[in-house]
């Protein structure tokens, strides 16, 4: 019997001449976001051609342990196979209708139920949009019809944080406290104002001195209430915050501050906007960070982890206030997306958080998988020299590289710490996100103990190899 031929791997050649090809027209043809493009023409871009739970694979075949799950949004790990199949079905039956012509559809009004399920009390109205930036742009909009509809026209500065990031339309660029975002638009259009971000272990740096957290919490809280007062409650419309700030460095505020903008947020009567576009479907151990930090937001943006990432969705809920009010409005809301609750994306999203629920996935972060990467995440790196803090919680995780640990000193900018370590996973197959300084990492919430295991073995490696580099270790 002739033996059955052993299947050959591609010759290396073959799939390098394809990458090659893929980069050289990726250079001449498709801008990156957040990218310089003529340093990445040069360097050529990696081809990410398939993925599976947690890894991906380029196209030379390499296996890369994705510890970003994406940008935070593939909860469900890569390549489930019924979010396919739902996408596929709905694809198959109603490919695309809108919502404009008194119309809906069976997804969008079984995704908007189940939501409203999930979410808070008295948010029982939502809409939908397509990214985050969307979400939070329609927030702002919200916001500013809630107080127009209360004849208070006057309530129109939307307040958020240093270092916050909520997207990049003119207005979420504005609302976002990372001020590189800034210049390249002219922006922030006025009626944006900053509060300090609750970043302790960053706070000594920034001239606070050695204060202990709770004391940082209970001082960014009262610069805070001198900012409100100070322009006058009485323009001030909304307070805009993710419940751990992503982008801005994986900022998990001290245990004091939530409480206190609460109580800030209820007496000048500034609406509170929950920007759960990371925060929310599990991440921190509930469906929603408002949850894990006892927030009682009367808006809550969501997006990413929605889908699972697998479609583009996004949504915006409304408390009761905000709900009630605009619902009694008794005109029509002028606003709307040509794709807002697309029948495919919602039923992808649908499935999405069918699954969450039945295989218990939120609550398994709660229970187990959360508590055991925020212990190892722990254990390996909170004694390594080059490593100032660690913090997060739930599935984030953050490592701050640090010049000198005991004075929590941070490297000088043109030491390149986060750089150096980026590059590191980048060669030892991690994707491990740099921000500034700080390490972070956000597995799918699917991820197992020994996949947790795995991943922080590289990551050891690349920290060590960047201590090593900086003359640390
Ligand atoms: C907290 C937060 N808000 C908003 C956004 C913007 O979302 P998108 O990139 O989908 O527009 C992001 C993206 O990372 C985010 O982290």
């Amino acid at each position: 019997m002739p033996r059955a031929k052993k299947p050959v791997a591609k010759p290396l050649l073959r799939s390098g001449r394809q990458t090659k090809r893929w980069q050289a027209l990726d250079a001449a043809h498709h801008i990156h976001p957040f990218t310089q493009s003529n340093l990445l023409a040069a360097e050529g871009a990696r081809v990410i051609t398939r993925a599976k739970g947690i890894y991906l694979w380029d196209s030379n075949g390499v296996r890369i342990v994705d510890g970003m799950s994406g940008l935070w949004c593939v909860q469900i790990g890569y390549g489930n196979r019924e979010l396919a199949q739902a996408g596929y079905d709905a694809l198959k039956q109603l490919p695309y209708y809108n919502h404009f012509f008194k119309t809906t559809n069976p997804w969008t009004i079984e995704l908007a139920a189940r939501l409203t399920a999930l979410l808070p009390d008295g948010h029982t109205r939502l809409l939908f949009a397509d990214s985050g930036s969307e979400a939070n742009d329609t927030a702002l909009k919200l916001i500013r019809y809630y107080w127009n509809l209360k004849g208070r026209p006057e309530k129109k500065i939307h307040l958020s944080r240093a270092l916050s990031y909520h997207g990049v339309t003119m207005a979420t660029a504005s609302l976002s406290g990372l001020t590189p975002m800034h210049p390249q638009w002219d922006l922030p259009f006025p009626g944006f104002e900053k509060v300090p971000a609750p970043y302790w272990y960053g706070a000594k740096g920034a001239g606070y001195g050695d204060i202990d957290p709770e004391e940082f919490g209970a001082l960014v809280t009262r610069e805070m209430e001198k900012k409100i007062v100070d322009i006058g409650p009485d323009r001030i419309a909304s307070f805009s915050a993710e419940p751990v700030q992503g982008a801005g460095g994986l900022i998990v505020p001290p245990a004091n501050y939530w409480p206190e903008v609460m109580r800030i947020c209820r007496r000048y009567d500034i609406l509170f906007h929950a920007d759960e576009v990371i925060t929310g479907f599990g991440r921190t151990g509930e469906w929603f960070g408002s949850f894990t930090y006892n927030l009682q937001p009367d808006i809550i943006t969501m997006a990413k982890g929605l889908s699972s990432g697998y479609q583009p969705i996004s949504a915006i809920s409304l408390g009761s206030r905000m709900g009630d009010a605009i619902a009694a409005a008794g005109e029509e809301l002028v606003h709307g997306y040509t794709y807002s609750g697309h029948p495919v994306a919602c039923a992808v999203a649908l499935k999405n958080v069918e699954i969450l629920k039945r295989d218990g996935i939120v609550t398994r972060v709660k229970r187990k998988i959360g508590p055991y990467f925020q212990r190892r995440v722990r254990e390996v790196f909170a004694d390594h020299p080059l490593v100032g803090e660690v913090r997060g919680a739930g599935m984030l995780a953050a490592m701050e590289l640090v010049e000198n640990k005991a004075e929590r000193q941070s490297f000088p900018k043109n030491r390149n710490a986060g750089t150096i370590c980026r590059d590191h996973c980048f060669e030892n197959g991690l994707v491990m996100r740099a921000i500034r300084d700080t390490m972070v990492l956000a597995p799918a919430l699917i991820i197992t103990e020994v996949e947790i295991e795995h991943m922080l073995r590289k990551a050891k490696l690349c920290i060590d190899l960047t201590a090593k580099d900086l003359g640390v270790l």
